[in-house]
């Protein structure tokens, strides 16, 4: 194989109690990438459409990934890549980690699948590093391994896929603030208390049972998180309200995905996901914030090849 095409899809990391450690892969929004081998040795960018995002390798993540995973194999040649962003950076729902997770997965097929897949996670980890100043796996995971995974050790890293009940449904809008995940990080305490630890680990547990056990009431009432929202929902304006109005529209539950701005809700059935759309519509509209707004299922198979 000399080039590949790829969608590479937009992730929500968190997803209110697993700050950092759980994440998921959305079907109906993510980027297109070409990759193709050359003789000539190296990264290059050639081509970013969509958005102005840095051509330099070093500077771009897709660039770092992709050096991450040549300087581990054994080819010799070069790699050019050419990426069509439909992910705003700075959205919330894994710009950076569309791009480098792509990366790395294209370039491991091009390279006949000399990697494992936490092999890849790692790679794409480094991309990650030069978007946000640390190595978080929580967006690059899903994209790569698809439906939800949970990042359950760093060191050692241990990545686990997690099922995917088939009739959940997001919703995420995206108020047309720019938050960086740089300074959403500065502002977290680095201690928190054992009573919230406790309040914590109930929910995550809870919400790993739920998706297994594909008990949508469960999953509900662990899309809590007594830790990270209560300090970022300050960055995000209307952020309290659409949380009551997506209650009051049917939503399992909500909450700021990855670090904000965008919010996100999880839903039973497409039917009350648009009804979530529409009152997430009508806060903005009320307060007067531009947005872009998405339905979209659960994408159980990560990145993927297109023609
Ligand atoms: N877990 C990361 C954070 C995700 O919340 O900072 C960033 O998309």
């Amino acid at each position: 194989m000399e080039q590949i095409k790829i969608f590479s899809p937009a992730t929500i990391a968190n997803i209110s109690c697993g700050f950092d450690v759980l994440g998921l892969a959305l079907a109906s929004i993510g980027d297109e990438m070409l990759l193709r081998k050359t003789e000539k040795p190296g990264v290059r960018i050639t081509k970013i459409l969509g958005q102005n995002l840095p051509l330099e390798t070093s500077q771009n993540v897709a660039g770092v990934a992709a050096l991450a995973i040549l300087n581990e194999s054994d080819y010799q040649g070069g790699i050019e890549i050419e990426i069509t962003k439909r992910i705003k950076a700075g959205s919330g729902i894994g710009s950076s980690a569309a791009s480098a997770a792509g990366a790395v997965w294209a370039i491991n097929q091009l390279l006949n699948k000399p990697f494992t897949e936490l092999e890849l996670v790692k790679f794409a980890m480094e991309g990650e590093a030069l978007a946000s100043g640390v190595a978080h796996a929580d967006n690059v995971a899903p994209a790569l391994l698809g439906g939800f995974t949970l990042v359950r050790s760093y060191d050692p890293l241990d990545v686990i896929k997690i099922n995917t009940p088939s009739e959940l449904h997001a919703t995420v809008i995206h108020p047309q603030i720019e938050v960086k995940t740089s300074d959403s990080r500065k502002i977290l305490k680095t201690t928190i208390s054992l009573k919230d630890g406790v309040k914590q680990w109930g929910n995550v547990g809870g919400l790993i049972a739920g998706l297994f056990l594909e008990d949508y009431e469960l999953i509900g009432r662990s899309l809590v998180d007594h830790i990270v929202e209560p300090i970022r929902a300050m960055l995000i304006p209307g952020f309290n309200e659409v949380k009551m109005a997506t209650k009051n529209a049917g939503a399992l539950g909500t909450g700021i995905s990855g670090s904000g701005p965008s919010i996100f809700s999880l839903s039973k059935g497409e039917k009350t996901a648009e009804k979530v759309a529409q009152a997430m519509k009508e806060v903005y509209t009320t307060i007067g914030v531009d947005y872009d707004i998405y339905i979209s299922k659960i994408n159980k198979k990560g990145i993927y090849p297109i023609e």
